[in-house]
Parts: structure tokens; sequence; C-alpha cells
């Protein structure tokens, strides 16, 4: 298989091989125009892209200093395309590109396509009816051996087995039953040493009875519903930080007594649109 190479790495400075490589995309063009989540009723118009451009701009130096940051340049017409999670999903030299459920944001996929064929990704085909929406509603697990995929919301519930057929890695599907957490990376963050992040009332018996299975009880570290609201578990694993929209001083001391550091990047624009920090960042280097 080829690696993901940059193209345009003679241009540039040497990239660090141990830094990750994380995706973003500016958010020249993002607003809330449409619905297609709770978050965003009668947020139509709503968003002050002055604000919206600097809370991006500070999640990037954030991230920034724990990984490179790669950009895919933003296309006007498409105002959630900020949100590169739903790009797609990659792992080692594999890219699967989002088959979105949302008519709106379907014009992603060619670009989101293209960049990945640009970087050198083996871009694998999908099974066209089945959407899947990508790093929003897959996670890999960074203890056990899986990919979480949440299904039902967004991804279809035969999302996890196609998923698991193309990677060859155990795909375990987790059914999303509350609306307002619409994609797995809303309610649920697989972090560093094999902890778990997440709000349980999210998922149905059977998925809470599959969490519990593959992560001890040490490791799962369950959110309230007011730190659910505040997009906690919608957090950036980064080398020096766990990047966050809000959580309380309560879930900030577990954290930092499980050995990470919250660092808060407040992005109230993007909440309007259903999505926070870890929504704006795809991971591009996965082994
Ligand atoms: N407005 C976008 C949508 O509903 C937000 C996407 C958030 N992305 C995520 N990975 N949770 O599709």
């Amino acid at each position: 298989m080829t690696q993901p190479h940059d193209l345009h790495g003679a241009a540039r400075a040497p990239h660090d091989e141990t830094r990750q490589r994380i995706l973003m995309c500016a958010p020249d063009d993002f607003d809330v125009r449409y619905v297609i989540n709770p978050w965003m009723e009668h947020q139509i118009g709503r968003t002050t892209p002055s604000l919206a451009r600097e809370q991006w701009r500070n999640l990037r130096a954030l991230v920034a200093q724990s990984a490179e940051v790669e950009q895919v340049t933003p296309a006007a017409g498409l105002p959630d395309m900020v949100f590169t999670a739903n790009a797609g999903f990659v792992l080692g030299a594999i890219a699967v590109v989002s088959r979105f459920r949302a008519e709106q944001r379907r014009p992603e996929e060619p670009l989101f396509r293209a960049f990945f064929e640009a970087q050198g990704y083996d871009v694998a085909p999908w099974p066209e009816p089945i959407p899947f929406e990508g790093a929003g509603d897959a996670l890999i697990d960074r203890g056990a051996d899986v990919v979480w995929c949440g299904y039902g919301m967004r991804s279809a519930a035969e999302a996890p087995a196609a998923l698991e057929r193309i990677i060859g890695r155990r795909v375990i599907g987790l059914r999303l039953v509350d609306p307002r957490f619409y994609h797995l990376d809303t309610c649920f963050c697989p972090l560093a040493r094999g902890w778990l992040m997440y709000y349980p009332p999210a998922f149905d018996d059977a998925s809470r009875a599959a969490i519990e299975k593959i992560v001890p009880r040490e490791k799962r570290m369950e959110i309230d519903e007011a730190d659910a609201m505040r997009f906690a578990c919608n957090a950036i694993d980064l080398d020096a930080s766990v990047a966050m929209n809000d959580a309380s001083p309560q879930l900030q001391k577990r954290l930092r007594d499980a050995g990470f550091a919250p660092a808060l990047a407040p992005l109230s624009e993007f909440m309007k649109a259903g999505g926070s920090a870890k929504c704006l960042t795809l991971k591009l280097s996965e082994r």
C-alpha cells in the first residue's frame, strides 16, 4: 500500500514524522443555513462570522501545539465543510470518504475525496446506498484493538459491518438514541491509554453493555448531561492536551486525575451548527 505523502512537501519545512497530522477547513463560508440536527433549530443566519473565525483560529493554534495542521480548501455554498471529522475515516494508508445522509452535505464528498487522493491515500470504495459520516461516527479505541461506529442517526445500521470489511479491524456498532447526540463523537471520546469519556444515556442498553465489555470500569469516565450539552465529549486527544469547547470544573479535575490536560477553546458559533472541537478536526495519521 502507498504511504500518505504531502504533495507540497518539497516547498515546505520538513515534517517531523513523529507529530500527528490533523485536517481542518477554514470557516470562510461557515453559517447555519439549513437544519439537519436539533442544535441548528432556530439558528439559521445567527452565527457571527468574525467570532467564528476567531474561535476557529484559536482552536487551530491549540491543535498546532501538538500536530501539523493540514487544511483543505473550503468551498462556497458548503457551510458545514468546516466539520472535517465528517470528511471520512482514515486508518493507515486507507481513507473511506463519507457518504452523507443529508443531501445538503453530499457535495462535500467529491471535495474530500480529491483531498485524500491528492494526499496519496488509498480511497476505499464504499457501498453507495449506505450513509456513513466518517470520523464523526467512527472512532478508534486507544486501548483495545477496535473501532467504534455509531449508527442510527446519521450513519446507517449497515455501516459498522461495511467499515469492518474495508479496514479489516474489528468494528463495534453503537446505536445512538438521543437526537441531540446524533454523531458518535458528540457523546463518546476514546482517550489515550484506553480511557473513555462518554455520556451513557446517548446509547441503547445493548450498546452500553458492549462498551462495558471492552472498556474496563476504571477507565470509563461517565459524564453527566450538563457536560454532554457542553460538548465535553467532542474533545481532541492531543499529545499536550485534550482540547474541548468547555467542561465543568469537576470533569476537568477527573481528566487531570487521569493524567490528561484539559484545554478549553470556546466554540459557541460552531455549537449553533451542532459541532465543536473534535468535529472541526480529522486525524490524518492513524496507525
Ligand atoms: N451541522 C453539521 C451536521 O449536522 C455538524 C457536524 C458535526 N460533526 C461531527 N463530527 N459531529 O452535519
